[in-house]
């Protein structure tokens, strides 16, 4: 490998790391001031919390089949917001999730993790379908309109940002990266910060479904 630590490509993926670093920073102190006392490390919200994460949303599968939030609803629900082009932490997630499930053996199936992209733009169907078969078949990949995929952000309070073009008109997608549990009713059961191991997140998910 030659050593690209000077290059200008590496200083950006640098910059871009550190932004999306102090992002998800904000989001988690967004979230601690949401739901008290979990923090912005991964927390149980207790029967008091009153964190408005979740909600409603309209999206298309990577099949190409339109979906809504109910369609989940018979199953717990862990839910990732990320993009398929990401150069690094969505890929790296989704190779903890696979670890996860796998430590969930057969209690796996009362769990439905799904991917939504905050890239539609580049995320077709498509493009989804390829990049989730590089993972467990029961993640669901999920895109849909820029207006779509906005309201499914919102409502899970999740922060995204397009960086600005290069003179290729490529683009990076800052973002935050929690894992969300919700329950077969939709609602908000805990979060996963990326300082959580499989390990410990199956295990709180083995919890969680039994
Ligand atoms: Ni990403």
């Amino acid at each position: 490998m030659n050593d690209t630590s000077k290059s200008p490509m590496a200083q950006r993926r640098i910059v871009l790391v550190l932004i999306a670093a102090i992002a998800g920073a904000l989001v988690g102190y967004g979230l601690f001031l949401a739901v008290g006392p979990a923090g912005p490390q991964s927390g149980t919200i207790g029967a008091t919390g009153v964190a408005q994460v979740g909600g409603p949303f309209e999206l298309i599968d990577h099949d190409g089949q339109p979906v809504t939030d109910e369609d989940f609803k018979s199953k717990h629900m862990l839910v990732y917001f990320g993009y398929t082009t990401c150069p690094d932490v969505c890929v790296i997630d989704m190779l903890k999730l696979t670890d996860t499930l796998k430590r969930m053996g057969d209690k796996a199936d009362r769990l439905q993790p799904v991917f939504i992209s905050i890239d539609p733009e580049r995320d077709t169907p498509a493009a989804l379908k390829e990049f989730m078969s590089r993972f467990p078949l029961s993640i669901k990949g999920l895109t849909g309109s820029l207006e779509q995929v906005d309201q499914a952000a919102k409502a899970y309070k999740v922060y995204y940002a397009k960086t600005p073009a290069d003179e290729d008109g490529m683009y990076y997608m800052d973002h935050s990266n929690y894992f969300y549990l919700m329950d077969e009713n939709g609602g908000f059961v805990t979060f996963f910060a990326s300082d959580r191991t499989p390990e410990s997140i199956a295990e709180e998910l083995l919890k969680a479904v039994s």
